[in-house]
C-alpha cells in the first residue's frame, strides 16, 4: 500500500486532531503518501481530499475539533454517493482509507469496506458508546470539561441552598453521565440505560436536606430526559429552590487531555499497521490498556456495555 487518506466524520471530539497527527507521521515514517479528506463522507464525495505533510500537523496534537473539519452527510447513506467516494479515491491511486468517528461513522466506513474498498476505524466521540473498545477519543476531555462545570455549579449550588440539575450529552450513552456523576459527586445521575423513580430521587433529596445538605446536583444525560423538564418536576413535587444548566456543546471542545491525546497517537499508529499489514474493515480500539481490533460487524453488534457495577456504586455512595 502506497497511499492512504482519512477522514473525521460525525460529532467532532477532543483529541482528533491527536490522531490525524498520528496517522499522517505514521504514514510518512513508512513511507507512504497520505491524504486529507475534508468534511468527513463528504469530502470523498465531493472529491476534496488533499496530500498532507509533516507541517500539515505540525503544532495541533493539543487542539480541539478537527483540522479536517467534520460533517453528518446524508448524500453518503445512498449506493451512488459510496461508489462516487471510492472512484475518487481510486483515481487518486488511494488504496486504503481510515475513518475516525463515532458510531455513525464507523458504519460508513464498514459500507465501503463491505464495497471491497480496505478501511480501517477510529472510534471519536465524547459518548464512549462504541463497542470494541474501553474509551473512545474525546470522552476523558469532555468527562472533565463536565466535571468542572459541575464543580462550579456546586460552589453556587450552596451557597444559595439550591437543587441543580445538570444536563450532558449521549443521545444514547449514559457514560459521560455516569463518569461524571461519580467524579463529581452527584446526588443523583439518570442515563439512557436504566429507568429511574422519581420517588427515590426525591427520598434521596430530603435525607440531604435532612442531613443539613445545602446542595444537590442531579447530572441527566440527554437522552434519558431534558434538565428543564427534570427541574419542573423537581418544583412541583418539592417546592424547593431548583435551578438547571444544559452544558451542550461546551463538552465537544477544548484542547484534549493528555490521556486523549495519548489514546489518539495509539490508535492513529495502529490503524496505519493495520492496512499496512493487508488487514482492514477492523476498528482500533483499547480493551484492559492493551491495543485491540474488533471488526465492524462486533461493534454494530449491540454489544457496548453499560457499567452497571459502577451505577450501582454511584447509587450507594449518594446514599
Ligand atoms: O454523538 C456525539 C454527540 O455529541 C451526542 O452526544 C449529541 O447528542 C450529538 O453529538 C449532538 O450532535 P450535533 O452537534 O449534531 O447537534
Amino acid at each position: 500500500m502506497k497511499k492512504i487518506a482519512l477522514l473525521t466524520s460525525g460529532g467532532d471530539s477532543p483529541g482528533m486532531n491527536a490522531a490525524i497527527r498520528a496517522v499522517v507521521r505514521k504514514a510518512i515514517y513508512h513511507d507512504i503518501e497520505v491524504f486529507g479528506v475534508k468534511n468527513g463522507f463528504a469530502g470523498l464525495i465531493e472529491d476534496d481530499i488533499q496530500k498532507m505533510s509533516l507541517g500539515d500537523v505540525g503544532d495541533i496534537i493539543h487542539r480541539g475539533g478537527t483540522i479536517l473539519y467534520t460533517a453528518r452527510c446524508e448524500e453518503f447513506k445512498e449506493v451512488e454517493g459510496q461508489q462516487q467516494a471510492i472512484s475518487n479515491l481510486k483515481a487518486r491511486g488511494i488504496e486504503g482509507l481510515i475513518v475516525i468517528g463515532g458510531d455513525g461513522s464507523l458504519r460508513g466506513a464498514q459500507k465501503l469496506e463491505n464495497m471491497g474498498f480496505p478501511v480501517a476505524g477510529i472510534p471519536g466521540t465524547i459518548d464512549n458508546d462504541v463497542a470494541g473498545t474501553d474509551f473512545t477519543i474525546g470522552f476523558d476531555t469532555a468527562l472533565n470539561t463536565v466535571v468542572q462545570a459541575v464543580d462550579k455549579v456546586r460552589d453556587t449550588a450552596t451557597s444559595h441552598d439550591r437543587t441543580y440539575v445538570i444536563e450532558v450529552m449521549g443521545r444514547e450513552s449514559g457514560d459521560l453521565a455516569l463518569w461524571a456523576g461519580v467524579a463529581a459527586g452527584a446526588e443523583t445521575i439518570i442515563v439512557p440505560e436504566s429507568s429511574y423513580n422519581m420517588q427515590d430521587i426525591i427520598d434521596r433529596l430530603n435525607r440531604g436536606r435532612d442531613r443539613g445538605k445545602r446542595h444537590s446536583i442531579i447530572i441527566i444525560a440527554e437522552g434519558a430526559g431534558t434538565a428543564p423538564e427534570m427541574a419542573r418536576l423537581l418544583k412541583e413535587k418539592m417546592n424547593i429552590e431548583t435551578r438547571m444548566t444544559v452544558l451542550g456543546h461546551i463538552q465537544r471542545g477544548g484542547s484534549p487531555t493528555a490521556f486523549d491525546r495519548v489514546l489518539a497517537s495509539r490508535l492513529g499508529g495502529s490503524a496505519v499497521e493495520q492496512l499496512l499489514e493487508g488487514i482492514s474493515g477492523q476498528m482500533e480500539g483499547i480493551l484492559n490498556n492493551e491495543l485491540a481490533r474488533t471488526s465492524f460487524s462486533y461493534v454494530f453488534s449491540g454489544n457496548h456495555r453499560f457499567n452497571d457495577m459502577m451505577y450501582k456504586l454511584s447509587q450507594e455512595l449518594s446514599i
